[in-house]
C-alpha cells in the first residue's frame, strides 16, 4: 500500500531489555493515513479472519511479535518449520502465517493489497486493516504438524486446526487502522501494548521484571512459581492469554475475575502488573515456550517462568521439553532469562507447597489434581482442595461456570 508506507515503522523502546530484532514494531496507522486507508480497503478483496488470524493481526501490530511486520513468506515460513529461525538469523519457533483456501487464493494478485476483516456477531464484516500481498504458496500441513506439535494426530488441538485451516497461505506485511473488537471490548483496560507495559514498568522503577504465562485459573501451584520467582526480580508481569483456547479450558472471562481475585486477597499490588496477552494458544509445547519467551521480551520482561509441561495438552511432549529446548539457543540470542520450575505441588508432610526438587516424600502426601478433575469439581460446584486452590478462586470458578451454564 504505497500511499501509507511512509507511516512509522517502528518505536524505539523503553526499558532495560531490547525487543526481538531491536525494534519494537508497530503497524498501526493513525489519523489521515488511517482514514486513507479505511476509504481505500472498501475498494479491496477482503479475506476474513479467523479467531487465530484476528489475534495474530493485534500481535503483529502492536509489537507483540517483533520483529514481524507481517505474515510470514516462504523463505521464513520453511526456515521456522525446519531450523527454528527467520531468515535473518533470529530464533523463532512458532508460524505466523495466514491460510486462504485455493478458491480464494485465485482471486488474489500478489503486489496488491487486500482488506483483512473480523465478522462480527451480528453478521457486519469489520475492516481492520490491509495486507501487502508479496506471496503466496502452498505448505505441506503434515510436516507443519510434524515439526511444530510433534504429531500428526488430529486429536491435538494445534493439528486439528491446522488440517481445517487453508491450503494456501498469503504473505505481506500488514496495517491496521482499527483494533480488533476483542481488543475494544474485552479487558481493555488490561490490554497493555509492549510500548505501554514497557513505559509502565519503567515508572515503576522496575529494571527486572518476570513474565507468567497461563492459560488457566491461579492454582497455589502457580502462584508458588510466581511467588519463588518475585524474591528475585522487582515485579511480576502476570499475563494470561486471552486469545483462542480449546472449548474445554476454563472461559477467559470466569478466568480473568479469578486472576483480579487472587490478586485482591495474596499478591504486593505494588509488585504484580496484570497484562492481557491476545495470542491464540497452540498448544505446541516446546517451540511455544520459546516463542512465549520471545514476545514476553518484547512486552519488556527480563525474566520468563517454564514450569512443568509449559504449553502442553495430553501427553504430547515430556515434562520438562519445553525447558530443554532453550539449550538449542544462544542465550544472547533468546534475551529474555528462562526460570525453570520443577513439578510442584502440595505436600501434606511438608505442610506447604513445594517441589519434586524440594520434597522427600512419596506420592501419596501430595495433593495433585489433573484438569479434568479440577473442571468437574467446578462443575459439580465443589470447592477445590484449599492446598490446591485459594477458597476465594474457587468461589470465583464455581459461580463463573455456573452464570455460563445458565447463558
Ligand atoms: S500453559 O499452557 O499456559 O503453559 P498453565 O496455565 O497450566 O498452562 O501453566 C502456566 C505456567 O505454569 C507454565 O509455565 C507451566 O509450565 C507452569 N505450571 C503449571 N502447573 C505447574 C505445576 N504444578 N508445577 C510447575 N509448573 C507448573
Amino acid at each position: 500500500m504505497n500511499d501509507t508506507t511512509s507511516a512509522e515503522v517502528s518505536t524505539s523502546y523503553v526499558g532495560s531489555i531490547a525487543p526481538h530484532g531491536g525494534t519494537l514494531v508497530n503497524r498501526y496507522l493513525r489519523g489521515d493515513m488511517a482514514e486513507a486507508a479505511r476509504e481505500m480497503a472498501c475498494s479491496l478483496n477482503t479475506i476474513l479472519l479467523s479467531p487465530m488470524n484476528i489475534s495474530d493481526v493485534e500481535l503483529i501490530a502492536c509489537g507483540a511479535v517483533s520483529p514481524l511486520h507481517g505474515f510470514m513468506g516462504q523463505s521464513d515460513y520453511r526456515s521456522v518449520v525446519d531450523n527454528m529461525y527467520l531468515t535473518n538469523g533470529l530464533p523463532w519457533t512458532i508460524p505466523v502465517t495466514l491460510p486462504v483456501d485455493e478458491e480464494t487464493a485465485k482471486d488474489i494478485r500478489i503486489g496488491r493489497s487486500v482488506a483483512l476483516a473480523e465478522p462480527t456477531a451480528d453478521g457486519i464484516i469489520h475492516t481492520l486493516g490491509v495486507l501487502e500481498v508479496s506471496e503466496k504458496y502452498a505448505y505441506d500441513k503434515t510436516i507443519e504438524a510434524e515439526k511444530i506439535y510433534k504429531t500428526t494426530e488430529d486429536q491435538h488441538p494445534g493439528v486439528a486446526r491446522l488440517y481445517k485451516q487453508g491450503d494456501v497461505l498469503l504473505a505481506g506485511d500488514i496495517w491496521l487502522f482499527d483494533q480488533p473488537l476483542a481488543a475494544k471490548t474485552e479487558f481493555p483496560e488490561f490490554r497493555h501494548t509492549p510500548s505501554q507495559t514497557r513505559r509502565l514498568f519503567a515508572r515503576m522503577g522496575w529494571r527486572r521484571i518476570v513474565a507468567f504465562q497461563t492459560r488457566n485459573p491461579i492454582h497455589r501451584a502457580h502462584e508458588y512459581i510466581q511467588k519463588t520467582a518475585m524474591e528475585i526480580v522487582d515485579g511480576l508481569l502476570l499475563h494470561p492469554l486471552v486469545g483462542e483456547t480449546k472449548a474445554d479450558d476454563i472461559p477467559v472471562d470466569v478466568r480473568m475475575a479469578s486472576y483480579e481475585a487472587i490478586l485482591r486477597d495474596y499478591y504486593p499490588p505494588d509488585r504484580v502488573l496484570l497484562g492481557v496477552f491476545p495470542a491464540a494458544m497452540r498448544y505446541a509445547g516446546p517451540r511455544e515456550a520459546i516463542w512465549h519467551s520471545i514476545a514476553r521480551k518484547n512486552y519488556g520482561c527480563t525474566h520468563f517462568i517454564v514450569g512443568r509441561d509449559h504449553a502442553g495438552v495430553g501427553s504430547y511432549y515430556g515434562t520438562f521439553d519445553a525447558h530443554t529446548i532453550f539449550d538449542e539457543f544462544n542465550k544472547d540470542a533468546i534475551g529474555i532469562t528462562p526460570l525453570f520450575f520443577d513439578h510442584t505441588f502440595y505436600c501434606k508432610k511438608c505442610s506447604g507447597i513445594v517441589s519434586a526438587k524440594t520434597c522427600p516424600h512419596d506420592a501419596s502426601h501430595h495433593v495433585v489434581l489433573s484438569g479434568t478433575q479440577v473442571r468437574e469439581m467446578i462443575e459439580r460446584g465443589e470447592v477445590l482442595p484449599e492446598e490446591f486452590t485459594r477458597p476465594e478462586v474457587s468461589r470465583v470458578l464455581i459461580e463463573g461456570m455456573r452464570r455460563k451454564r445458565q447463558m
